[in-house]
Parts: structure tokens; C-alpha cells; sequence
């Protein structure tokens, strides 16, 4: 279709759907997640795909992702809905043309199942009590800049069937963050949060880190902070799930909390803050990452609804010329989905309209010393 012609009509559409989006939650099971995008790309993609290719594609699905199911009614229910997945994915490349959308492996799954397996973020706001981080200056950040090229981020981790993607958030800033004050990149323990990390939000009562049900990047590193660090992955690795008991030991912290701090919601100050302080902790709406494939994801119009944790690990521009956006450069994200999963596990976001929420909960966390203990 030609945006050219239709993009005038989103901008003016878009500030309207935006906020409709923004005020009704994304709670609801099942597919009527996203009704109002079905409404502006509806007469838009043509006729649904024909049953042929769906069954084609569902079969190079099964092959590639290893998919298998207990009887032949639990598959007919998961063509079905990879069906849907399958026009969803036709949507979201609509909606997101720098980026590819289609087949993942999460493409046997509704929203809301995805959602409750592989998201897991608790908060949708950021805390009103946290510590501000202090403004930086923001002249002279260099033009690219990625955390994986100082070896300051460790090999894509994957989070399983289990909404634990706060703990890999946490890990991969205080990694990070022990990084820059030991010179050390030492992979750190998720499973030490799912099992032993169980802070709540001063501000929300019922709102606690509790293992694959969800946590908060913050929450995660005050109980890091009273806990004295956390140990090596290694040393407690990870099982994805959290029915095991806190097996904590004290003599094995690996990386303790400095302090850590929430930045302002400036796309300078983020970029400054993690130029500065190692990769940030963020929170993102994952809507358009259930079947993204690659490109830098500019969709025209994206929840701000914060569901997913991830790690934000540098910015760029390179290769990346949209007509919509000239000099809006991108964020690479490293998510916790396997290196099979998007860009060999990571995401390219653009920047400078908070797509998707990706401005609105960052956090940096600095890490103790510990070659000087
Ligand atoms: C956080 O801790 C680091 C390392 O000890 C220190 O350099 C920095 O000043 C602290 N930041 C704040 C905001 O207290």
C-alpha cells in the first residue's frame, strides 16, 4: 500500500488511537488485544491468506521451531491460531515498515498466552519515589555507540516459558554496571531473583517480584542492594522456573549494587546516561516483538503500555534511512529470547517519539568496586 498518500491520516488518526490505547488497558485475553489497529489496516491488506499457504507455513513452523503437540485437537488449535498470527504478522508489517514481521516461535501462541510466558513486567509506570538520576551533559555523545562492542554485555540469555524478563533486565545493567567498575564482564544469576527476590513496590500494594509471574527492574535491584549482589550464573544458574527454594549464599556475591536511579525521560539524557553508566534497564510494550524479524521497528502507532523488560545496549543510525524519521536514529535492545529470536537476540527501536514506551521507565544501576574489597 502507499504510505505516502495514508501517512497524513495516521499522524492526525494516530494522536487519537494512541491515547484510546493508552487508557484501556491490554488486559483482556485473547485477540481482540489490539481491535482498534485491526480497524485502521482493515481493507488495507487484501483477502485473507489462502489456506494452502497457511498450511505450508505452518509446516515449515513445526519443522524449524520443533514444534510438536499432544493430540491432533490441540493442533487444529494451533493452526488456528497461527492463522491469526499469520495476519497479525501482515499487520504489524503494515504498521511497521522498517521492520520484518512474520513467523516466530511464538506464532502457535494468542497474546495472552505469550504474554503471561514470555513477558513479565509487574509495573506499568514508572515509581513516583525513585531516585532521579542526575542530568548529564549531553554534548559530544558520539554519533553510534554499543555496549556489545566494549565488552560490557554478555551472550544473549534466554528466559523460557517463564514471565521472568524483569531478572534478565537487572542481570544485564548490573553486569554492565561491574563492568565499568571492575573491568570484569561476569554473567550474573536471574534464577538468584525468581527465587530469592520477592520486594514489593512501596507504592502499590500486592505489587512484589515473584518469579515467573513478573517483576520490577527496580524492585530487583533494592532487594540486590539488601541482599549484598548477586552470584554468578554459573553458580546459580538459571531453570525457568520458580518452584525451587532461595538457595542464596552469601560467600558467592559476584556483583553488589552501588545505587541505581531512574532517568528522565529524555531521549538525550537516556542516550547520556547510558553512554556514562553501562547498558539501562528499560521497559518497552513487546506487542510488535512477538513477530518481529529484523529492521528497525518504527511502527506507526504502538501501545505505551510497558509489559516487557529488556536491555538497552547502544544507538545508531547506520543502514538506517526512513523517509518518516531522516535523523532519528535507533536503540538496540538486547531482549531474553534466545539468539534464535529477532536479530540474533537483539531489537532495533527508533528513536524520538517514545515508540512503544521505550523512553518511559529507564534505569541505571551502578555496581560496587569489588577488586578493591
Ligand atoms: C553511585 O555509585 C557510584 C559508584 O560508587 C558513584 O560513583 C556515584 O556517584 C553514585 N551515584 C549516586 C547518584 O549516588
Amino acid at each position: 500500500m502507499e504510505y505516502r498518500n495514508v501517512f497524513p491520516i495516521f499522524v492526525i488518526f494516530s494522536f487519537f488511537i494512541v491515547g484510546v490505547i493508552c487508557t484501556e488497558t491490554f488486559s483482556a485475553e485473547g485477540f481482540e488485544v489490539d481491535p482498534l489497529i485491526e480497524q485502521v489496516t482493515d481493507g488495507h491488506e487484501g483477502a485473507e491468506p489462502q489456506l494452502l499457504t497457511a498450511e505450508h507455513h505452518f509446516s515449515l513452523f513445526k519443522k524449524r521451531f520443533k514444534k510438536s503437540y499432544g493430540s491432533q485437537k490441540e493442533h487444529d488449535y494451533r493452526f488456528k491460531i497461527f492463522q491469526v498470527n499469520l495476519r497479525r504478522a501482515a499487520r504489524h508489517q503494515n504498521l511497521d515498515p522498517s521492520a520484518t514481521h512474520g513467523v516466530t516461535q511464538f506464532s502457535d501462541l494468542t497474546p495472552g498466552e505469550f504474554r503471561k510466558a514470555y513477558l513479565g513486567l509487574r509495573r506499568l509506570r514508572l515509581p513516583k519515589d525513585a531516585t532521579e538520576a542526575p542530568i548529564l551533559p549531553t554534548d559530544n555523545l558520539p554519533q553510534d555507540f554499543d555496549w556489545r562492542e566494549k565488552g560490557a554485555v554478555t551472550p544473549v540469555k534466554n528466559q523460557g516459558s517463564c514471565g521472568s524478563c524483569w531478572s534478565f533486565s537487572t542481570t544485564g545493567a548490573l553486569e554492565g554496571a561491574n563492568f565499568l567498575a571492575t573491568g570484569k564482564l561476569v554473567s550474573l544469576s536471574e534464577q538468584q531473583l525468581v527465587d530469592c527476590d520477592h520486594e514489593c513496590d512501596p507504592e502499590e500494594a500486592g505489587s512484589c517480584d515473584s518469579g515467573c509471574n513478573g517483576g520490577l527492574m527496580n524492585s530487583a535491584f533494592e532487594y540486590t542492594l539488601k541482599a549484598g549482589g548477586l552470584m554468578r550464573e554459573e553458580d546459580y544458574p538459571y531453570t525457568g522456573t520458580d518452584r525451587g527454594t532461595c538457595k542464596f549464599d552469601n560467600t558467592k556475591v559476584a556483583a553488589k549494587v552501588a545505587n541505581f536511579s531512574v532517568v528522565s525521560l529524555d531521549e538525550d539524557q537516556i542516550a547520556a546516561n547510558l553512554f556514562k553508566n553501562g547498558p539501562l534497564a528499560v521497559a518497552i510494550n513487546a506487542v510488535f516483538m512477538q513477530t518481529y524479524i529484523g529492521g528497525v521497528s518504527c511502527p506507526y502507532i504502538c501501545s505505551k503500555r510497558l509489559d516487557h523488560g529488556v536491555l538497552l545496549v547502544g544507538y545508531g543510525s547506520a543502514g538506517y534511512a526512513p523517509v518518516r524519521m531522516k535523523d532519528k536514529p535507533y536503540w538496540i535492545i538486547k531482549n531474553s529470547w534466545g539468539e534464535n529470536w529477532g536479530e540474533n537476540g537483539f531489537y532495533r527501536i527508533c528513536r524520538g517519539r517514545n515508540i512503544c514506551g521505550v523512553d518511559s521507565m529507564v534505569s541505571t544501576v551502578a555496581a560496587v568496586n569489588t577488586n578493591s574489597e
